[in-house]
């Protein structure tokens, strides 16, 4: 499949190497087109990984991957431009984080609304799939380095789209019964305010290698 990663962060270089390993032509985008993490990441990454500009990668792309920074992912989506997004799966992997006032980082926006409804409101035509935004990018593209069984969550308004993004966290190495639908986009509200508890988590275990494991 031809997929754009929107970000040139360590999150869009983990996903678009583990997509360029996996044999799907990738373009990492950016505001310039000549951005520096991601030459040199289109350098290491395969004869099927480019670079471009958010724009140029939305259009290549029959998927989309949103690793912008949470608080500019809506402009850097409007930069990619909504005819480009339009009818496509959009994951949005981002957090709406605020390090304006230093760490740790306060949420922008909470409760009543949350960065993957943002999106899709923007982006009405996209199909956007809220997922992988709970963890490390290193455990987001292989859950083994985490032991033990442990979830990831998915949720979205279009089925079709959350299956496509189900099938492809399979194929990043997520068991099936790892993967946890929790329905419509607005429950990315949840998931978006998760991010406190991780920083205090990260912060006490002293690593960002550990996830959530769900028991009954
Ligand atoms: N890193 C992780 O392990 C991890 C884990 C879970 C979720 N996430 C989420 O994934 C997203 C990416 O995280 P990251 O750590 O990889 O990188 P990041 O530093 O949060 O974001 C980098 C990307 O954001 C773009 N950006 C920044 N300000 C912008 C603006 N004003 N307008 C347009 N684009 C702008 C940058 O564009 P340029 O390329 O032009 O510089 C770059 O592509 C974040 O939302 C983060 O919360 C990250």
């Amino acid at each position: 499949m031809k997929i754009a990663v929107m970000g040139t962060g360590s999150a869009g270089r983990a996903l678009g190497t583990k997509l360029a390993d996996l044999g799907h032509e990738v373009m990492m985008g950016s505001r310039t087109a000549d951005n520096e993490n991601a030459v040199e990441w289109a350098e290491g990454a395969g004869d099927d990984a480019s670079h471009g500009t958010f724009a140029d990668a939305a259009a290549f792309g029959e998927l989309i991957v949103n690793c912008t920074a949470g608080g500019a992912s809506v402009e850097a989506l409007r930069s990619a431009g909504a005819a480009n997004l339009a009818g496509k799966t959009l994951i949005d992997v981002a957090n709406p984080l605020d390090f304006s006032r230093g760490r740790p980082p306060t949420l922008l926006f909470c409760n009543t609304e949350s960065l993957g409804e943002r999106i899709q409101d923007e982006f009405p035509d996209a199909r956007v799939v809220k997922s992988l935004n709970t963890m490390n990018a290193a455990v987001m593209v292989d859950p083994g380095v985490v032991s033990g069984d442990h979830d990831v969550f998915v949720c979205g308004n279009d089925a079709e789209a959350k299956q496509q993004v189900v099938e492809l966290l399979e194929s990043f190495g997520w068991p099936a019964a790892q993967i946890m639908d929790l329905g419509p986009i607005m429950a990315a509200r949840g998931t978006e305010m998760y991010l406190p508890l991780w920083l205090n988590l990260s912060g006490a275990l002293g690593t960002s290698m550990f996830n959530i494991k769900l028991t009954q």
